[in-house]
């Protein structure tokens, strides 16, 4: 009994990322909103997820599509109002679901009020709020930095003579948070939605928070491809990854653990040995926990993610909890990368790995990313770093139903929708016995029923070229997980202990109950839990 009660409901919880303008439009502009996201909730009642996160749904110019915010404490007119994420709130913890919102801390949009002061004159006392500096000698930026989205990370601002600092696009200017009114003032952001009853957040490109008082250059990157970001020409070690960010954070906690069981979850695309560092110290916690990345950035290869795991699992301290990603808005989705069938596998890699996963919504479906014409492209990437760039295809509306524009609105959707979503939709997955959005339910129910899974020990069993098992284990209960990556029968037939047990799941919904007794066959791109016999000893 004792053990039930340290858990917390963010580590027994798996969460559903929304991209709010793809996922349900209720008022028939071909954007997705807050009341279409409402009346979707029994969808994800049914599906079996415990918390939603909504990308940013502020108002805001839509330059970075809601990344650039022009108000932190109401909501944007395409989404709705206040009054509907109040609503949208009360109806989702009616159900049992908790609900994240994004915070954007790094930047504002430059149409911010505090922006639009700090730019009017140097000596505006909001401006240091953001990040000002005089041009170099020759006139042009202060520094070698560079912009995520390409180019120089300064704009010449030509009212007062300096550059700002933008990481993302010029309309995103930084905030100073070396400024104790910025975060004074970040923090009561913090606290109104607290108050409003939002469960936690999710922290927008938090490695970039605070910068190098000196602005010094940035060191070049002896690893730099021509294939990457031009971004990681430069090794950000004096624009990311600052020691202080430590201290800001222990504050951040300190706001947040007033309200209670609130989470705080960080968006950082660091090493994992740089990553776990921001879970804090025993005495100073910092976040609940880091997003890890890792399944989104390595090979698809059973050794790469054995690797990968073991390497987290080992760097992780005693109170420090793991988390998971396939897929987000950044991103190609999983299906696109690794294929459908091994989509199956990487669903129950995701919802059987020790620690929070988060699904990311059309995942379910095996959604793929969808092609999108450079007319109706939108992301801005498009233009800051060349067609193709952007990410629009793997932010294309969910499709519901065979019918008209797929049920997701009664108008033409902002980006198009998955030419194959009159057989790739909630309706038509929901009746197929064998599909992927039963697969991700039957692994959900599966989670939620057994302790092993959604708070239990993980131990490797062993992995080859092709195979991946490890196991899964509370309270007397073992499961062990044995993943098929390669597109070939395989066989597991451990050595150092007899596998007896009994298929609990299989990616491909047709084995339950078969017993398994010191081999287990898989199909191609199968994977499969198996429930070990009381008494069977592992390594
Ligand atoms: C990370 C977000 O996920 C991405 O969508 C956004 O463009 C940048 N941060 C800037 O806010």
């Amino acid at each position: 009994m004792e053990e039930e009660r340290r858990w917390r409901w963010w580590q027994r919880a798996v969460i559903y990322h929304i991209y709010p303008r793809s996922f349900a439009d209720s008022n028939h502009d071909g954007i997705g909103d807050l009341e279409g996201i409402r009346r979707r909730l029994d969808y994800l009642v049914w599906l079996g997820v415990d918390a939603i996160w909504l990308s940013p749904i502020f108002p805001s110019p839509m330059a970075d599509f809601g990344y650039d915010i022009s108000d932190y404490c109401d909501v944007d007119p395409t989404f709705g109002t206040l009054a509907d994420l109040d609503r949208l709130i009360a109806d989702a913890h009616a159900r049992g679901i908790r609900v994240i919102l994004d915070f954007v801390p790094n930047h504002t949009s430059d149409q911010h009020p505090w922006f639009q002061e700090s730019r009017s004159s140097r000596d505006n006392p909001r401006r240091h709020w953001y990040i000002w500096a005089d041009p170099a000698p020759n006139g042009g930026p202060p520094n070698n930095w560079r912009s995520v989205f390409g180019g120089s990370a300064w704009e010449f601002d030509p009212t007062t003579g300096q550059y700002y600092l933008h990481t993302f696009l010029k309309e995103q200017p930084d905030l100073n948070w070396r400024n104790p009114e910025v975060r004074a003032a970040m923090f009561d952001v913090l606290r109104f939605w607290f108050e409003r009853g939002v469960d936690g957040f999710r922290i927008d490109a938090l490695r970039f928070l605070i910068k190098d008082e000196q602005l010094r250059d940035n060191p070049p990157n002896p690893d730099y491809t021509p294939d990457q970001l031009p971004f990681n020409e430069a090794i950000p070690a004096y624009s990311a990854d600052q020691y202080e960010l430590h201290e800001v954070l222990a504050a951040m906690r300190h706001v947040t653990e007033a309200f209670g069981e609130r989470v705080l979850i960080g968006e950082m695309y660091i090493p994992i040995s740089r990553l776990v560092t921001y879970y804090g110290c025993r005495h100073e916690r910092e976040l609940h926990f880091p997003f890890n990345f890792q399944l989104l950035l390595i090979p698809w290869t059973a050794r790469h993610l054995a690797a990968t795991i073991d390497t987290y699992e080992g760097l992780l301290g005693p109170d420090d909890w793991p988390n998971w990603v396939l897929s987000n808005h950044d991103h190609p989705r999983v299906a696109t990368r690794i294929g459908e069938d091994q989509a199956r596998v990487a669903a129950m890699l995701l919802l059987t790995l020790r620690g929070t996963p988060t699904i990311y919504y059309g995942d379910e479906l095996g959604l793929a990313d969808v092609p999108v014409p450079p007319e109706r492209r939108q992301d801005p990437l498009e233009r800051t770093l060349g067609p193709g760039a952007g990410r629009d295809p793997c932010r294309t509306p969910m499709p519901w139903e065979p019918g008209p524009h797929a049920g997701f609105s009664t108008v033409e959707p902002w980006l198009p929708l998955n030419a194959d979503y009159p057989s790739r939709n909630v309706a038509v997955q929901r009746e197929d016995p064998r599909s992927m959005l039963r697969l991700y339910r039957e692994l959900l129910i599966l989670r939620r029923a057994e302790p092993a899974l959604a708070i239990g020990r993980y131990r490797p069993l062993g992995v080859t070229a092709e195979l991946l098992a490890y196991e899964r284990a509370a309270a007397g209960r073992r499961l062990a997980i044995v993943l098929n990556l390669s597109g070939h029968a395989q066989e597991f037939r451990p050595t150092r202990f007899a596998l007896e047990g009994r298929i609990l799941l299989s990616t491909h919904l047709d084995r339950d109950g078969e017993s398994v007794r010191g081999t287990l066959e898989l199909r191609p791109s199968e994977g499969c839990i198996v429930a070990l016999r009381d008494g069977v000893a592992t390594p």
